[in-house]
């Protein structure tokens, strides 16, 4: 067994929970899986979480420092937006890095882009954090469900929007109003635009998508509505017909391809997507073997997403460790480009 070197670049909300999660985790990791995590270099622009965190020592600023250290096995990219995000997963490829990322945005863009610069160097990317958080259905769909066609992949994978239409429903309260208090408890952005408008769901089923039915999809490639339109009355009305209405992100089969959106749905009552209340979020995938499956959990905060980070560093991890290289079986987009 050898140690399996990381390189963890951001230490924001998802970056410490990692950290926590490795520390608290390492030696259970070293005695029943035979992986020793080392978690040698972090960053960040300012070092006051390292220091929190007691990881000063592994600290730097430049991201730079990180990729180029060539004893490092995986890079964590946790600072989201395009760049230099985009620059840390060419230039970790570029050194024979794999990477771990949870950065919907920049993967619901350039998926395509990024997996053929990974397969061209011979390594991985991870991202079971950058579609609905802790959930863990990317994986699902990559591996446990590979006996299957695809036929649907449906859900709420917005907790910001599912909050604020969850208090609508149950309040009669106005999109406003809600809007601010979901900002103030922080499960909406400053800028809440990705939110509402339905970017961020946009960005997870392309991601979803992509890998559920074995194609590239873009957040280009969804159609968006988001939630600014629904009115108080539109809840109420709903309601009394017995519907929900959710901000659903939809990736369907159909004879003209893959269709994938994302809106605002009128649900039956008594569908399980109804009942998916508050912040959380939920994945309904139906497979042509399967038949239907539900994924329920929290879509974000530190802890749940950086559950999945783990995950994944833990799946490159765990050949590394034994001396083999972790694909064919973990690169998420497949090979055939
Ligand atoms: P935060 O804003 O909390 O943290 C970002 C971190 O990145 C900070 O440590 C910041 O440093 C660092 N950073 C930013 N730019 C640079 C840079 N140029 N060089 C070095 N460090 C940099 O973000 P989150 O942890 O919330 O999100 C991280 C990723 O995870 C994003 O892609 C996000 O979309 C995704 N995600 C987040 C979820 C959540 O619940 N928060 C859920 C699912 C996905 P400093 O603080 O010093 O400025
Ligand atoms: N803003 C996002 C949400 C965070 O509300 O779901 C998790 O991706």
């Amino acid at each position: 067994m050898r140690a399996v070197n990381i390189g963890l670049i951001g230490l924001g909300t998802v970056g410490s929970g990692v950290v926590r999660l490795i520390q608290k985790h390492h030696d259970e990791y070293v005695e029943h899986y035979g992986v020793d995590l080392c978690l040698k270099r972090t960053c960040s622009r300012s070092d006051a979480e390292a220091q929190r965190l007691g990881v000063i020592d592994t600290f730097t600023t430049d991201w730079h420092d990180v990729v180029s250290d060539p004893d490092i096995d995986i890079v964590i990219e946790l600072i989201g937006g395009e760049h230099p995000a985009t620059e840390i997963f060419e230039e970790s490829f570029k050194a024979g890095k794999h990477v771990v990322s949870a950065n919907k945005a920049l993967l619901g863009r350039k998926m395509e882009h990024l997996a053929s610069a990974a397969a061209e160097r011979g390594v991985a990317i991870k991202c079971e954090a950058a579609a609905a958080g802790g959930i863990p259905v990317v994986n699902a769909l990559e591996h446990n469900l590979i006996a299957n066609e695809t036929l649907t992949i449906a859900g709420i994978m917005n907790g910001t929007t599912n909050y604020i239409l969850s208090r609508m429903e149950a309040e009669g309260s106005s999109f406003e109003d809600v809007l601010a208090d979901a900002q103030a408890a922080g499960y909406a952005e400053a800028d809440p635009t990705a939110d509402v408008d339905g970017f961020d769901a946009a960005s997870k089923i392309a991601i979803l998508a992509s890998i559920g039915f074995r194609t590239r999809i873009t957040t280009d490639d969804v159609y968006m509505q988001g939630i600014r339109a629904i009115s108080s009355i539109d809840m109420e009305m709903a309601k009394e017909f017995g519907y929900a209405i959710k901000l659903l992100a939809i990736a369907r089969n159909t004879d003209e391809g893959v269709d994938v959106r994302v809106h605002p749905t009128m649900i039956p009552r008594n569908h399980l997507l109804a009942s998916v209340s508050g912040a959380m979020n939920a994945v309904y995938v139906v497979g042509d073997a399967v038949g239907e499956t539900m994924f329920y959990g929290a879509g974000a905060g530190s802890f749940p997403t950086a559950s999945a980070v783990v995950g994944d560093v833990m799946a490159l991890a765990t050949p590394i460790s034994q001396g083999r290289s972790p694909l064919p079986e973990s690169e998420p987009f497949g090979h055939n480009l």
